[in-house]
Order: C-alpha cells, then structure tokens, then sequence
C-alpha cells in the first residue's frame, strides 16, 4: 500500500476545507489546515486573477512547511454585474456591502435570472521540491429570486446550477461536492495524483 500524501490547505476558510476533505474523503490523503499545521498567516491576495491568487496564498504557507501545499482561490461572476465581477473580489463585494447575507438580498431582489458562473483555481505546490501545478473547475448557473437553503457558504443560497430548479443551499453537502465547481478542479487534482502513483 501507498504512504498517505499529507498536504497542508493554505486557507483560513472552514467552509473550503470542509468540501474539500469531503472531497478527498475516498483516498489515503490526509488534508491538514493551517491550525493543525501550526501556521499563522493571512496573506494579501493582492492579485489580478484567481491564478494569482491561489499563489499567493500557497507559496506563502509553503514558506513555513515542507509538506506539499495546496490553495483554492474562488468566486462567483455575474454577467448583470459586468464583466468577471465580483470574481476575484467575491469576499470583499460581500463584506463592504453589508454582509453576504445582505448582498445575496440585493442580488435575488436586483439581478435574478441573470447568468452567473463560480471558478475555482487549485494550485499544488511542492509535491516534489519546487514543482507547481494548477487545476481549474467552474460550476454554472444563474441568480435565484429568493434566498433558499441552508446548506453551503456564501453564494450558494442565490446561485441555481444549471439542471436544477433550487439554489446549492437546498442540496446536501455530498450533492454540491459532485456537481460545484470545487469539485470540478479537485477530480482533475484526484486524477493526476493518480497518474503520478501518488494516490
Ligand atoms: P477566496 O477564494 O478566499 O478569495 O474567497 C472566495 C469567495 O467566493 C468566498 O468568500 C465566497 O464568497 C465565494 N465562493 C467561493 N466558493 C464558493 C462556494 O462554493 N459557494 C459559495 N460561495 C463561494
């Protein structure tokens, strides 16, 4: 039998790790978070794309791990809303207007049935000393009239997946990780790991 791959998640945010050990859930890795790997940072996503970011964020950790390092940078874009917006300022669009709760308000009263598409950028590093690798998934849809469910995170209680008639937030956990756009990057993450014989 293979060793367990250990990677640390370089994210602050519960709600990823929680999909994302879910997600990896049926395979001998061990997903540690930057509490149980005693890091303490918050860095500046100071850049102009999710690429970028989830660079930033992975080459910050693996400055103080040796552990291989992944990071997730995501977001919802919303074609009423312009181009590539809110994307990579999702966060910030929510939390300098009142809150994700009062700005999924505004968008199911002002922007419903508008397309809207999630990314997610997964960047490996260090696998082997140095090596980087990078994994994309998007999961689309449209903006909800009404707020629903309590399932998920952020977005999900306004965003409606293509195929379906209810916002993410109505479906289970195991339902959102087989069709998000989380999801979508970490099997092609899966996939390669297995390519590799890492898993
Ligand atoms: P960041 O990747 O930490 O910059 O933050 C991504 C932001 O995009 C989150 O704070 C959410 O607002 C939004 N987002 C990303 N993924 C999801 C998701 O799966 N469901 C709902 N909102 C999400």
């Amino acid at each position: 039998m293979k060793n367990q791959l250990t990677i640390v998640v370089a994210t602050n945010n519960q709600h990823k790790l929680k999909e994302l050990r879910e997600l990896f859930s049926p395979y001998n890795v061990k997903l540690l978070s930057l509490n149980d790997a005693n890091i303490h940072v918050n860095p500046d996503e100071n850049g102009n794309s999710y690429k970028e970011n989830a660079f930033i964020k992975a080459s910050e950790v693996a400055k103080y791990t040796k552990f291989p390092v992944m990071s997730d940078d995501s977001g919802i874009e919303i074609s009423e809303l312009g181009d590539h917006f809110p994307g990579i300022y999702s966060s910030r669009y929510a939390k300098e207007n009142g809150g994700q709760e009062v700005i999924n308000e505004f968008l199911s009263t002002n922007h419903h049935g508008s397309k809207a598409t999630f990314h997610c950028h997964i960047v490996l590093l260090n696998l082997k000393p140095g090596s980087r690798y990078d994994f994309e998934g998007i999961m689309e849809g449209k903006i909800n009239n009404k707020i629903e469910g309590e399932h998920g995170f952020g977005y999900d209680p306004i965003f409606v997946p293509d195929g379906y008639e209810h916002s993410v937030s109505i479906l289970s956990d195991e339902e959102k990780n087989s069709i998000s756009h989380r999801h979508n990057a970490t099997i092609k993450v899966i996939e390669f790991l297995k390519q590799i014989s890492l898993i």
